[in-house]
């Protein structure tokens, strides 16, 4: 064997990983995949790669040295389970099986224990960066036990992204079994959530306030000068400059306005549904995509009433910094309730995971690379038990100077008839929030009404419950 680490599944991701991992000092990489036209295409197109050709799983095994350490870059889901179950029966204990995929967290944990128990180690790691990221430089999120991260955590540092500001590796030993695909798929609700807020920048630049694209495409850039700087925005920018080849039309509006998704969007809203945890601005994201793909409902609703043409506006300029501040403010809280979901399953799963930590690898290498996660990095080493990012004190000064402007977008919108959605619900959550008292008391009253579910009173301790069909009087029904 010659192989320190190797790769199955070579499409795109598993090509390019492949390649970035042969082009480090200390790799030498086998390479197998199912069909072998493909390893052979890779291998004859890279030579510079120096990789170690495998035609079979008992080939590919033999090429690896102790531990063998295997990465799969297959589709989520039943495939990841068939290679993972060969590599296993080939494998030995002590051996390490990563699997590189966006895989449900669940299915981490259930094959992490399935493994653990045969002797061998899973690490189910989330890889962010898309095709580029994964040949140049992605941000890594693997799961794990503490043992294999020392095998892992060496080579996965030498092919991670690494942060502008410190020269760190994007990657870090985020927690055990399910803990790096759990933050991987929050990494992509949060992505969901990042994209929609954007999105509906451009429509109330264009539907608001009249803005051609391209005139848009330089209102990003000059954004991407400032604290809203990221790699989603820079994009942005780029698309928004694109021509349609054929029609000369900008190329946004050439494209159906119908979003897909794979479902770790859906993912993110059904784990933090299941913990009880709010993250309305990333749920919205995730509807927003599928409200678009509905068409038939779209075409019922055509005719519905409301405002028409853009609404004039006294200040063009002024709407444009205002539509910044409320991307702003949005955005802090999109992070804030990602944040919020991944301290709720850390408790849940016993995970131990470094809030800080995760806000610097992610600063570099993946889709939402901005400039800001230095300083949620920085709030969360400031006091690492923070119950809401938004209350510490950079991002609260942030989210106060913000608000009057997030306020008129949110109102805007809704006078001119332009949905925002990531927008409005971010600021009712930042509502929720401040309010010294919300009308939960009023539900709570309506429960014991209608189901005698009881309440607590605000005057001391115990349960209650009152006669609402008899006399009205309370009775204490518990402590
Ligand atoms: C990444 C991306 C990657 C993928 C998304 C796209 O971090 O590199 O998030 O994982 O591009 O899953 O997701 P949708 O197809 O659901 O938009």
């Amino acid at each position: 064997p010659s192989a320190n680490v190797g790769v199955v599944g070579l499409a795109v991701m598993g090509a390019n990983l492949a390649r970035n991992l042969a082009s480090r000092e200390g790799n030498r990489v086998a390479v197998y995949n199912r069909s072998p036209e493909r390893t052979r295409t890779l291998v004859s197109a890279h030579p510079e790669a120096g990789f170690v050709a495998t035609e079979s799983v008992a080939d590919f095994a033999a090429a690896l040295t102790r531990p063998r350490t295997a990465i799969i870059m297959v589709q989520a889901g039943k495939a990841t389970d068939a290679v993972i179950s060969e590599l296993a029966d080939a494998f030995e204990p002590g051996d390490i099986i990563i699997d590189g995929g966006n895989a449900q967290y669940t299915d981490t944990i259930r094959r992490e224990l399935e493994l653990r128990q045969r002797g061998l180690h899973f690490v189910g790691a989330g890889i962010s960066g898309g095709e580029e990221g994964a040949l140049n430089g992605p941000s890594i999120m693997p799961g794990g036990s503490a043992e294999s991260y020392e095998t892992v955590g060496p080579i996965f540092r030498s092919i991670a992204a690494r942060a502008e500001e410190d020269g760190e590796p994007c990657v870090t030993h985020v927690g055990t079994d399910g803990a790096g695909h759990f933050v991987k798929m929050v990494h992509n609700g949060i992505e969901y959530a990042d994209m929609q807020l954007i999105a509906e920048a451009f429509d109330l630049l264009r539907r608001g306030a009249g803005f051609e694209p391209a005139e848009i495409a330089e209102i990003f850039a000059e954004w991407n000068t400032g604290e809203l700087e990221s790699y989603l925005i820079e994009i942005t920018a780029e698309v928004l400059r694109q021509v349609d080849a054929r029609t000369g039309r900008p190329f946004v509006d050439v494209v159906l306005d119908q979003a897909g998704q794979k479902g770790t969007g859906t993912w993110t809203v059904q784990a933090a549904l299941s913990l009880g945890t709010p993250i309305s601005g990333i749920a919205e994201a995730v509807f927003a995509r599928g409200l678009s793909s509905h068409p038939e409902q779209r075409l019922a609703g055509a005719h519905l009433e409301g405002p028409g043409s853009p609404i004039a506006l006294e200040d063009r300029d002024a709407f444009v910094e205002d539509v910044r501040q409320a991307l702003y403010a949005s955005k802090i809280i999109a992070y804030s309730q990602g944040f919020d979901v991944i301290r709720t399953a850390a408790s849940q799963y016993g995970w131990h995971i470094d809030s800080g930590a995760v806000a610097k690898i992610w600063r570099a290498g993946c889709i939402i690379r901005a400039r800001f996660l230095g300083r949620i990095a920085e709030a969360y080493q400031a006091d690492p038990s923070l119950v809401s990012l938004v209350t510490a004190p950079f991002f609260s000064e942030a989210a106060g100077r913000a608000q009057q402007a997030w306020r008129r977008v949110v109102s805007t919108a809704a006078l001119s008839g332009v949905p925002a959605p990531g927008f409005s619900s971010s600021l009712a959550y930042y509502d929720a929030l401040r309010a010294p008292r919300l009308p939960a008391s009023l539900i709570q009253a309506q429960r014991d009404f209608f189901g005698a579910h009881t309440y607590r009173r605000i005057d001391g301790p115990g349960v209650f419950h009152t006669e609402w069909s008899g006399d009205r009087s309370e009775t204490q029904t518990g402590e």
